[in-house]
């Protein structure tokens, strides 16, 4: 598929107001994105459990307007108007605009709520962008649903081009939205082992997953909840005239071949080496960017540390990853959990910003309530 795949055809018919609702994950990615070229295209593919208790859920009401000039859209989180959010929504909607022609006919008001605390440095862009995505497809299925004959919405919006779009639409919000749509493991970028893989769009993990990775887990450890000194999007841009861009992007691709044959084979030492050296070199990356920067703490390295004397006390086949901040996510599997929770709660827990962690583990994806 292309971009202009996703253009809309005109709609004949107009409806004059209604709300959808729809629940989304977070996602941790394994292979990291980090370096994109123009239009959200990834410099390289990336792969991500979906997370499960990690959610946003937005509602989005809709009600036609007079002039269609310009914008029109309130955002609420927790139920507080939120004036600081409405840029980014702005930026979004501009970027879609072109995908979804409706978008300047309505008054949006936005109203979204997060299961994981705000201020926790994990990352709402991914579960936001992919819910705010998918209540807009919602309405301009509706749209369609209005303007022709049943069978012809079932031809052009059937589940499979729906989600694709709402992963395209995602992805022009936060990259890595793109991946919160689908359950339990999703590919973003192209890459020629995974059939059907693409830079528009997130796809399901196509292929076998073995028995070690059902219900893998995911606790994460909030070591600091301030607002991240450098955003995403200035990391990403700093992979320009990266010394060392070329050579990372060579090896997320063969990382990425790496995971078929490690999660058909259930090869737990060889995830935790692939997803640790994942981990470590997006932290690298920034830290040999020019301006160069630190988003780990030294509580990270703490654990870090810990993580690594209790594998190599233990058999243990816990293992850790980061994504663009100071929060370590623990990754292990269902069989370990008591155990591992015990360790997390004896000898993590005090790295942590007020105790605080969040257990999770893979997801089934986004849900419309
Ligand atoms: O989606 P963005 O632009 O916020 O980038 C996210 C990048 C990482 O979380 C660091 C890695 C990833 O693949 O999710």
């Amino acid at each position: 598929m292309i971009e202009k795949d996703f253009i809309s055809n005109p709609y004949k018919k107009s409806i004059e107001n209604g709300s959808f609702t729809w629940s989304s994950p977070s996602n941790i990615a394994l292979v990291k994105y980090w370096g994109k070229k123009e239009n959200q295209i990834p410099e390289n593919p990336s792969i991500s459990f979906t997370l499960n208790n990690c959610k946003t859920t937005t509602t989005v009401s809709f009600s036609k307007k007079q002039l269609n000039t310009d914008f029109s859209l309130e955002v609420f989180l927790d139920g507080q108007l939120k004036t600081d959010f409405k840029p980014k929504i702005l930026t979004f909607f501009n970027r879609i605009e072109t995908y979804l022609p409706f978008l300047k006919d309505y008054h949006f008001k936005i109203e979204t709520s997060n299961t994981f605390p705000h201020s926790s440095g994990i990352a709402s862009s991914a579960s936001g962008m992919s819910a705010l995505a998918l209540c807009l497809m919602s309405i301009e299925k509706e749209l369609i649903k209005s303007s022709v004959i049943p069978s012809a919405v079932e031809e052009s919006h059937n589940e499979d081009f729906f989600i694709k779009k709402a992963s395209f639409l995602a992805r022009l919000g936060s990259g890595s939205a793109c991946r919160s749509l689908e359950g339990d493991i999703v590919v973003w970028g192209k890459h020629d082992t995974i059939e059907g893989s693409s830079d528009l769009f997130g796809v399901k993990y196509p292929y076998e997953i073995h028995n070690n990775f059902k219900n893998y887990q995911d606790t994460i450890l909030l070591v600091d909840k301030g607002e991240k000194q450098v955003s995403s999007s200035v990391g990403h841009n700093l992979m320009y005239g990266h010394p060392f861009a070329q050579k990372r992007f060579k090896q997320a691709n063969k990382n990425l071949s790496n995971v078929v044959s490690i999660l058909k084979k259930g090869s737990l030492d060889a995830f935790i080496a692939l997803v640790e050296s994942e981990a470590l070199t997006l932290h690298a990356m920034m830290m040999t960017s020019m301006p160069y920067f630190i988003l780990m703490k030294p509580n990270t390295l703490e654990i870090i540390n810990k993580i690594w004397s209790y594998r190599e006390k233990t058999n243990s086949k816990l293992c850790f990853t980061l994504d663009a901040g100071a929060n370590v996510h623990v990754l292990y599997p269902e069989s370990e959990t008591k155990t591992c929770l015990e360790f997390i709660q004896n000898e993590l827990v005090a790295y942590c910003q007020n105790g605080q962690y969040i257990c999770d583990r893979i997801g089934f994806g986004a849900k419309q309530l």
